[in-house]
């Protein structure tokens, strides 16, 4: 439970599981940290949690670092993970280390990055200036028109195989952590046992060495998405549908504010 990701690489030597949530803002940060996370991602979910989009592709560097700079204000145990969001790091090595820096500037810990082989150099290149990078694999959501959709990958043996070879590739280059979305659970177990850096796994199995979701989807925040793989563990837009209409109720009955 620190910032220090040597921390991580023990934790996986020694099989014990890390936690990480997403958070956006100084509150959930605060609580993410107090109920005992490992590490908070500022992820680029925010475009669809926050923003209401359909998907990740309209955040922006810009929002990415004012997010950053809310949590890490809230968080001082836990490692601070950002996304480098679509558009601001595929272009050169150089383009993606001037995004990170700017992350790191504004509180974050380490960088996640999206792709496969064709962002090993970027790793590399990040890597050797100072960047911790995540390398995220799987169903990479920026890619999502590529893809055609949110679909799970690697089911085919020869998408497996690709799958394994990208995990070796981008460690090599430098990733501290893997991140896999949306992959068969046998195939993020078989690289989390072939790798030396931790894994982290959403939609994954429980084979990983770390698990991350959603905060919305946690708490049930977003009544529309109820992605297969998240566990909604509490009711929040429920609790807090409520909590506004008996305020609006005490209002138009005259009960709140009180006399006096
Ligand atoms: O942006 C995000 O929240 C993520 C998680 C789904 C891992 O990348």
């Amino acid at each position: 439970m620190s910032k220090n990701l040597a921390i991580w690489e023990k934790a996986k030597r020694e099989g014990r599981k890390m936690t990480m949530i997403t958070a956006y803002d100084y509150p959930f940060a605060r609580l993410a940290e107090a109920a005992g996370m490992d590490a908070v991602l500022v992820g680029d979910s925010l475009g669809m949690m926050i923003a209401g989009d359909a998907d990740t592709l309209r955040v922006s560097l810009e929002q990415t670092e004012y997010h950053v700079s809310i949590v890490a204000k809230a968080v001082t145990r836990a490692l601070v993970m950002a996304d480098l969001p679509f558009g601001s790091f595929e272009e050169s090595p150089a383009q993606a280390f001037a995004s990170s820096a700017r992350l790191l500037k504004a509180g974050a810990d380490m960088v996640k990055l999206e792709g496969g082989a064709p962002m090993v150099e970027t790793v590399a290149f990040l890597s050797r200036r100072a960047i911790p990078v995540c390398a995220h694999i799987g169903l990479t959501p920026q890619h999502v028109r590529q893809l055609g959709g949110f679909k799970r990958q690697g089911k085919t043996p020869d998408a497996a195989a690709k799958l394994i070879e990208d995990a070796h590739a981008l460690t090599e280059a430098g990733a501290r952590m893997v991140l896999m979305e949306a992959i068969p659970a046998e195939l993020a177990a078989e690289i989390t046992r072939q790798l030396t850096v931790p894994t982290i796994g959403i939609g994954a199995g429980p084979g990983t060495d770390g698990q991350v979701l959603v905060m919305h989807d946690v708490l049930g925040l977003n009544p529309d998405r109820a992605p297969g793989f998240a566990k909604r563990y509490l009711d929040g837009a429920d609790l807090v549908r409520t909590a506004l209409a008996q305020y609006a109720e005490e209002v138009r009955g005259g009960s709140f504010p009180p006399a006096g």
